[in-house]
């Protein structure tokens, strides 16, 4: 996107969020599929800017590593101490050019609910009013621990104060300052420079250069936004966990609103990063992360947990959990599965209840449906593996890997030691151990023959329930084959 003035944003996070009471600095913090910085350099980056800054501190190589994970174009401005916001913009705007023009956006790093369109909006309202700075601003019912907007008479702004350095009247303010800001690059770097650190907490307060602009008779602007919401902050995992909320609220509306079929809103979680296609039926109590990806007509839920997995269409996952997985189109999963990565079903393959998966191909129309295992397995078309299928894939040292062909039926009760190859068209027993290959066409059998010694709890286990038990069902068959005529009179 190009602009007629250029567009450096800067985004704060070398805070250190000492209220959310965590090892991990607060910006780290994950909220339906990214973490709150994630989020505000998200809204930043599609309202289109040139060069992003994020100014880093706390927390070590955490954040900065994170970053070039998740925007590798964003430089990264390291505060060593956090001297206040003021201090953090005026350290950030140093790392550049001192002929640096145009329009310099300030984020604060934890309000992940902004919206670029609400960025954008500021922007515009900024640069059309030709203002030295704009504030974004937001009338709440709460707001408490805020930064208030003090207006003059006339209506314009006179100053923001925080509320520790607030008179009781400025208190009852409720507009307040959401931490997002336009500036003229050339104005904000003078003013920068005039910041004292006479306040509460002896900070370089960004705010404060609105009051001096105001001061000095500069045009500054106050821009107050569409939705309140927006502009919530993060200081303690309650707060997280309310935005977390009105999140899934806002991303499930939009579902909704889409076309896709959410029976239960409030316990449907569905990541920023995943997609729902219309006609999917999402189900009580199921959470959709990461990079998944659900088809039109598929039904997933009630309990169901998709992680980085994708979903075709019509397909059926019902009480499962699965990582970094395929599910194709048709394909039935569950109740009670579990998809460990790499698990990829071909369309209509079906992973049943209790069975486990793991880097494992399942081909189309094959079934899995009871209690099994199936890690580093290759499946054809159209098998069916017996209930009870452990594919025995560790010997202790390293992983092996089986195959199984197409048209294959596997009895209950098999275990396979890989590596070991089924052909094409196989069966194999029922209770069968499975160690050398069987081919195409063939039955393996791999199980001791079984021998009945008659008699033995009569006589071993004389007088028990079971001994008893024997004795009347002996009497009765005797009773019943004297009474079925034996057509060649032999007596069996
Ligand atoms: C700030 C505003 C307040 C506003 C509120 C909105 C100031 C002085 N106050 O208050 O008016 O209502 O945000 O949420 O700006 N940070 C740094 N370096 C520092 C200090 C902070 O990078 O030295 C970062 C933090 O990591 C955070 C952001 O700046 O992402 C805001 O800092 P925080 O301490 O949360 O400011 P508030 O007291 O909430
Ligand atoms: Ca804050």
């Amino acid at each position: 996107m190009s602009q007629a003035r250029p567009r450096t944003v800067i985004v704060l996070a070398a805070g250190e969020g000492k209220r959310m009471k965590s090892s991990l600095p607060k910006v780290l913090h994950p909220l339906l599929g990214r973490t709150l910085v994630g989020h505000v350099l998200a809204a930043a980056t599609s309202a289109g800017a040139d060069r992003t800054l994020v100014v880093v501190g706390h927390g070590g190589d955490a954040v900065p590593n994170h970053l070039a994970e998740i925007a590798p174009a964003a430089q990264t401005v390291r505060q060593e101490r956090q001297n206040g916001t003021g201090h953090a913009v005026r350290i950030a705007l140093e790392s550049l050019e001192a002929s640096l023009a145009g329009t310099v956006v300030v984020l604060n790093g934890d309000v992940p609910l902004l919206r670029a369109e609400t960025v954008s909006a500021l922007i515009e309202a900024h640069e059309t009013a030709g203002a030295a700075a704009t504030v974004l601003a937001a009338s709440v019912a709460d707001p408490i621990g805020l930064g208030r907007i003090v207006r003059a008479a006339d209506g314009g702004l006179e100053r923001i104060v925080e509320e520790r350095d607030a008179s009781k009247a400025e208190r009852l303010i409720t507009e307040v300052n959401a931490g997002i800001y336009a500036f003229d690059a050339a104005t904000l770097r003078t003013t920068l420079g005039k910041l004292s650190t006479d306040n509460d907490q002896g900070e370089e307060y960004l705010t404060d250069v609105f009051g001096l602009l105001a001061a000095a008779g500069e045009p500054v602007g106050v821009h107050v936004a569409a939705n309140a919401e927006e502009t919530l902050g993060c200081n303690d995992r309650v707060e997280l966990a309310g935005l977390r909320a009105r999140l899934r609220d806002r991303i499930n509306t939009a579902l909704m609103r889409s076309g896709v079929a959410i029976l239960d809103p409030a316990t449907t979680w569905v990541d920023i990063t995943a997609s729902v296609a219309p006609d999917a039926v999402i189900d009580q109590n199921t959470q959709i992360r990461g990079t998944s990806s659900v088809a039109a007509g598929a039904t997933v839920g009630p309990d169901v947990t998709l992680v980085d997995t994708s979903v075709g269409a019509g397909a059926t996952v019902l009480r499962a959990h699965a990582v970094e997985s395929s599910i194709g189109a048709g394909a039935s999963v569950g109740p009670y599965a579990y998809l460990r990565p790499k698990s990829t079903l071909h369309d209509r393959a079906k992973v049943g209840t209790f069975v486990e998966t793991k880097n494992s191909e399942i081909g189309a129309g094959s079934k899995v449906p009871h209690l099994s295992y199936v890690g580093d397995a290759t499946i054809g078309e159209q098998s069916n593996i017996g209930a009870a299928t452990v594919f025995v894939n560790y010997d202790g040292v390293k992983k092996s890997r089986s195959v199984v062909g197409s048209h294959a039926k596997t009895g209950s009760d098999n275990t396979f030691v890989a590596p070991v190859t089924i052909g094409d068209g196989a069966y194999t027993a029922a209770g069968s151990t499975i160690t050398e290959d069987v081919p195409a066409g063939a039955l393996g059998v791999a199980r001791g023959r079984q021998r009945n010694i008659e008699g033995w709890v009569e006589r071993r286990r004389a007088g028990t329930p079971a001994a008893e038990a024997a004795g009347r069902a002996r009497a009765s068959q005797g009773e019943a084959s004297n009474e079925v005529a034996d057509p060649d009179g032999s007596d069996s």
